[in-house]
C-alpha cells in the first residue's frame, strides 16, 4: 500500500484521504470474503483491526466519505441469500420429460394431433443435449446488459447481474440484436474446472462440491462477483425470454442468430425432419457424452418452426413444443446396512436405505429411498409382484439407480449375495418419533403416524414445510433453525414464529448467545420474519402443509374463495356433506366386497345415494360442498383432506393463531379480461383452422370454460361445418352461435 497509514487523518488532503480510504476498503473485504466464505484468512486479526480503526478514523476526518464507507458497519461478508428478486417478463419453464423412444414417438404424435397435422406432412425438431447446469436469463437493453437472474421459481428468480458480468460466454454488449432481448440458456462448469476447483477448496479447507452443476450452481450464487469471477463457469444459450421483435422463423435460425450476436451455443445442436433422426442424434450424442468434458443429462427436442411453438403454447409449467430425453440412470450396487423411518409432514412413514457408500454416476450415495412397506416387500400398490416378488432386507446386495436430481432408488436385490442370518423387515405399526399407533388405511399405500401435531416429527417438518421457498420463504429460518428452535421449544407451530421478536427482540440475549447466531443476525431474522407478515391468501393455504393441497391448488382456493374467512366459512357449512361423502366411499367399499362375493354388479350409484340420505345432509351443506369440489383443480380427496385438518380442533386452532399475526392479501383478478372470460363455450362441427384441442386450450387460456354439450349455462357455440344437434338446441335456447372465423375475429 502506497497511502501512508499512520498519523493524524487531518493532516491529509481530501485527495489523499481518499485514497487510502478507498484502498482500505478493498483490503477490508478482501479479508472479510476470504474470512466468511472461502473459510481462509488472508490478514491475522489484529491487523484487520488495526485497518478497521484506521478506516473509522478517515472517514470520521472526512465525512464526505460516509455514503461510500461500505465497510463501517460490515460484520463479516453477507450471508449468500440476499440477492434482490426479479420477476420474468416470460416464465422460465422446465421441460416434460421422456425416457423411451416410444415416449419420443408420442410426443411427436400428439403434437401433430394437436395440430391437425398428417404423418405425411412435415414436421421438424432441433435436438440439442440437455446441459446438467443452472438456467439463467440475461436481460439486453439496447444491446447492453442490464439483468441477470436465476430461474428461480420461474416467474420469479434471484438477481445475479453482477455474478454474471464475470463470465467470459456472457458478452456486456451485443451489436445488431433487437432492442430488448432476454436470453435465456445454461450456466455450467467443465469437468476440469470442477477437478480443479474441488481440489483448492479441499486445500483451503473450503466447501467441496459433490458435482459440477452444484458447484456451478454456488458459483453463481455468491453474493461477491469476485467470487463467482474466481469460477471458471461456462454459459450455453439455447433460448429466450421477452423480445421486442422476433429473432427469427425458425428454432435453429434464433440458435444461429444467438451465436452470430456472441453467444456460446452448443455446437451438437442438429436440426432433425424425423423421428429417426432425432433418435439417431439422441444416440450420437449419448455416445460423446463421456468425452464431453461438461455434465449432460439427455437430448431436448424442440419444435422448429416458431409460429408452430406459438400455436403449440404452454401446460403450466412446460411448453408442448419441446420434450427432454433422459439419458437412462445410472447404476451401482452395494449393502444395504440399515433401513430407517422417517417421519413426515403428513405423518407418513417413510423407509429409508442406509448404504455403504457407493458412487452412482460421480456422486456418492449413502442413502436411498424404499418408498413404502409394500415396496419392501416386493409388492406394488395393488398387490401384484414387483422385482419378481424379491423382498429387501437389511444385510441385501442392492441395486441403487439416480436419475438427474431425483432421490436414488433402491431398484434390485442379489439373492445369491443374501446373508444367511438376513430377516425379512418388518414395518413399524407405531411412530418411531412420539410412539402413536401408525396407520394404514385401506386403499393407501403409506402408513402414517395418527399423532398430529404431538408427534414432534410432524411438527417439525410442517415447521420446515411451513418457512420453505414456495410457502413462507422466511430468510435465515431454514431447516437447520426449525430444528433448534424446535429442539429449544421457542417455536411449536407456524404462529410463534411471529412472537419471537416479542419474546426475545428487547435482550436479543437468548438468540444471540446461540452458536451461530449475533445480534445483527437475529435483527436480520426479526425483520425477515416481519416482511412476511403480508402474506398472499394462496401462499397462506399452500404453506399450511395440509396432505393433498398444493401450491397449485392453494392458488386455485385463493382466486376462488378470495379470502380467508370465506374459505373457513365455507368449509364449516360443508362439513356435514364431507362427511356425507366418506361415509358414501366407505359404503361403496362396503358394496363393492359384497358384490364380489356374491358375484354380481356392484350397485354403486345407488349405494352411495342411500348412504348420503342416511346422513341427512342440510342443503346448505350439501351446496357448500358441491361449490368446493366443482373449484377448478380441487377434487373430493382434496377437499374431505382440507376439512378434516380445519376441523380438526387442535389444528384449527394453530391456524387461527397464525392468522392472527398475519395479513393475508386476497389474490388479483384472473389477468386481463378477455372478452371470453368467464362464458361457458361450446365447440361443434369441423375447425379448419386449428384443432379442437388448440382451440380449447386457446379458449381455457383466455378464461373460458369449454364444455362438451349444449345447456341453458353455455355462453356460445361455435360451429363448423357438419354441425348437427347441437346447433338446433342452441338455436332452440337462444344461445350465441358463431362460425369459426366470428370466433377467431371475438378472441383477437
Ligand atoms: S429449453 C421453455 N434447452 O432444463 C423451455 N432447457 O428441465 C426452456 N436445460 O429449466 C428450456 N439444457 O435449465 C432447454 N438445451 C436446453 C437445455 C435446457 C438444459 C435445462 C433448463 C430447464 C431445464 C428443464
Amino acid at each position: 500500500m502506497t497511502q501512508k497509514q499512520d498519523g493524524d487523518p487531518k493532516s491529509l488532503s481530501a485527495e489523499e484521504a481518499k485514497a487510502e480510504f478507498l484502498a482500505l476498503q478493498e483490503r477490508l473485504r478482501a479479508a472479510d470474503i476470504a474470512y466468511h466464505q472461502e473459510d481462509a484468512p488472508v490478514i491475522s486479526d489484529a491487523e484487520y483491526d488495526a485497518d478497521k480503526r484506521r478506516y473509522a478514523a478517515l472517514v470520521a476526518a472526512f465525512p464526505e466519505l460516509e455514503k461510500d464507507a461500505t465497510q463501517l458497519n460490515s460484520v463479516g461478508a453477507p450471508a449468500a441469500s440476499g440477492f434482490g428478486k426479479v420477476s420474468h417478463a416470460v416464465p422460465m419453464l422446465s421441460l416434460g420429460n421422456a425416457f423411451e423412444d416410444e415416449d419420443v414417438a408420442d410426443f411427436a404424435r400428439s403434437i401433430r394431433k394437436y395440430l391437425g397435422l398428417s404423418v405425411q406432412d412435415p414436421l421438424a425438431f432441433t435436438a440439442e443435449p440437455k446441459i446438467d447446469g443452472l438456467s439463467l436469463s440475461l436481460r439486453y437493453e439496447d444491446g447492453v446488459l442490464v439483468q441477470a437472474a436465476t430461474r428461480g421459481d420461474g416467474s420469479v428468480g434471484e438477481n445475479v447481474t453482477e455474478n454474471a458480468r464475470t463470465i467470459a460466454d456472457i458478452p456486456e454488449q451485443i451489436a445488431g440484436a433487437p432492442r430488448i432481448l432476454e436470453v435465456r440458456g445454461e450456466v455450467y462448469m467443465s469437468h476440469d474446472a470442477f477437478a480443479a476447483l474441488n481440489q483448492r477448496q479441499q486445500e483451503r479447507g473450503g466447501k467441496v462440491f459433490a458435482n459440477p452443476r452444484n458447484a456451478a450452481a454456488g458459483s453463481l450464487r455468491q453474493l461477491d462477483a469476485e467470487i463467482t469471477r474466481s469460477r471458471p463457469l461456462q454459459f450455453f444459450a439455447y433460448s429466450w425470454g421477452e423480445l421486442s421483435e422476433p429473432l427469427a422463423d425458425a428454432q435453429i435460425e434464433a440458435i444461429n442468430r444467438l451465436r452470430s450476436l456472441g453467444f456460446s451455443t452448443n455446437p451438437l445442436t442438429r436440426l432433425c425432419s424425423s423421428l429417426e433422426e432425432m433418435i439417431d442424434h439422441y444416440r450420437s450424442i449419448e455416445a460423446q457424452r463421456a468425452t464431453l468434458g461438461y455434465d449432460i443429462d439427455g437430448v431436448v427436442y424442440k419444435v422448429n418452426d416458431l409460429s408452430l411453438q406459438g400455436r403449440l403454447g404452454f401446460r403450466s409449467t412446460t411448453p408442448r413444443w419441446a420434450i427432454a430425453h433422459k439419458f437412462p440412470a445410472e447404476l451401482a450396487w452395494t449393502r444395504l446396512e440399515a433401513i430407517d423411518i422417517q417421519v413426515g409432514r403428513t405423518g407418513a412413514l417413510s423407509p429409508v436405505a442406509r448404504l455403504a457408500p457407493v458412487t452412482v454416476g460421480g456422486v456418492v450415495v449413502s442413502n436411498a429411498t424404499l418408498h413404502n412397506e409394500d415396496y419392501i416387500a416386493g409388492r406394488d400398490s395393488k398387490g401384484a409382484e414387483i422385482r419378481g416378488g424379491k423382498d429387501i432386507r437389511v444385510g441385501d446386495w442392492v441395486q441403487i439407480y439416480r436419475a438427474g436430481d431425483v432421490i436414488p432408488k433402491v431398484a434390485d436385490v442379489d439373492l445369491s449375495k443374501r446373508p444367511e442370518s438376513a430377516e425379512p423387515y418388518s414395518f413399524p405399526h407405531v411412530c418411531p418419533e412420539c410412539q402413536s399407533p401408525a396407520i394404514r388405511e385401506e386403499g393407501d399405500a403409506v402408513r402414517r403416524c395418527s399423532g398430529g401435531l404431538i408427534c414432534p416429527a410432524q411438527a417439525i417438518e410442517k415447521l420446515k414445510h411451513f418457512v420453505s421457498r414456495g410457502a413462507f420463504d422466511i430468510e435465515g429460518l431454514g431447516n437447520k433453525q426449525v430444528e433448534q428452535f424446535y429442539a429449544d421449544e421457542w417455536i411449536r407451530e407456524p404462529g410463534d414464529i411471529f412472537t419471537l421478536r416479542e419474546r426475545f427482540g428487547s435482550g436479543l440475549q437468548q438468540l444471540k448467545n446461540r452458536e451461530g447466531w449475533g445480534e445483527k443476525s437475529a435483527a436480520n431474522l426479526f425483520d425477515a420474519i416481519d416482511e412476511k407478515r403480508t402474506v398472499p391468501f394462496a401462499k397462506f393455504i399452500f404453506a399450511l402443509g395440509i396432505r393433498h393441497v398444493g401450491e397449485v391448488a392453494g392458488k386455485d382456493l385463493a382466486l376462488h374463495y378470495g379470502e380467508w374467512s370465506a374459505l373457513t366459512s365455507a368449509l364449516d357449512a360443508a362439513r356435514a356433506a364431507a362427511l356425507a361423502h366418506r361415509a358414501a366411499d366407505e359404503a361403496e367399499d362396503a358394496e363393492r366386497i359384497a358384490a364380489e362375493a356374491e358375484g354380481r354388479r356392484a350397485r354403486i350409484s345407488e349405494t352411495r345415494a342411500a348412504a348420503i340420505k342416511a346422513c341427512g345432509v342440510p342443503n346448505e351443506a350439501q351446496a357448500a360442498w358441491d361449490d368446493l369440489v366443482g373449484t377448478d383443480g380441487v377434487g373430493p380427496i382434496l377437499a374431505l383432506s382440507l376439512s378434516d385438518a380445519l376441523a380438526n380442533p387442535e389444528e384449527r386452532a394453530a391456524i387461527d393463531r397464525l392468522a392472527d399475526h398475519l395479513n393475508i392479501v386476497p389474490p388479483d383478478a384472473p389477468a386481463a379480461e378477455s372478452p371470453v372470460s368467464g362464458k361457458t363455450v361450446v365447440f361443434t362441427g369441423t375447425l379448419e383452422q386449428m384443432t379442437r384441442a388448440e382451440a380449447k386450450a386457446r379458449a381455457e387460456a383466455l378464461g373460458a370454460k369449454v364444455s362438451g354439450s349444449v345447456s341453458k349455462k353455455t355462453d356460445i357455440l361455435v360451429a363448423g361445418p357438419g354441425a348437427g344437434s347441437k346447433a338446433t338446441k342452441a338455436a332452440e335456447l337462444g344461445i350465441k352461435v358463431l362460425d369459426e372465423a366470428g370466433w377467431l375475429e371475438l378472441i383477437g
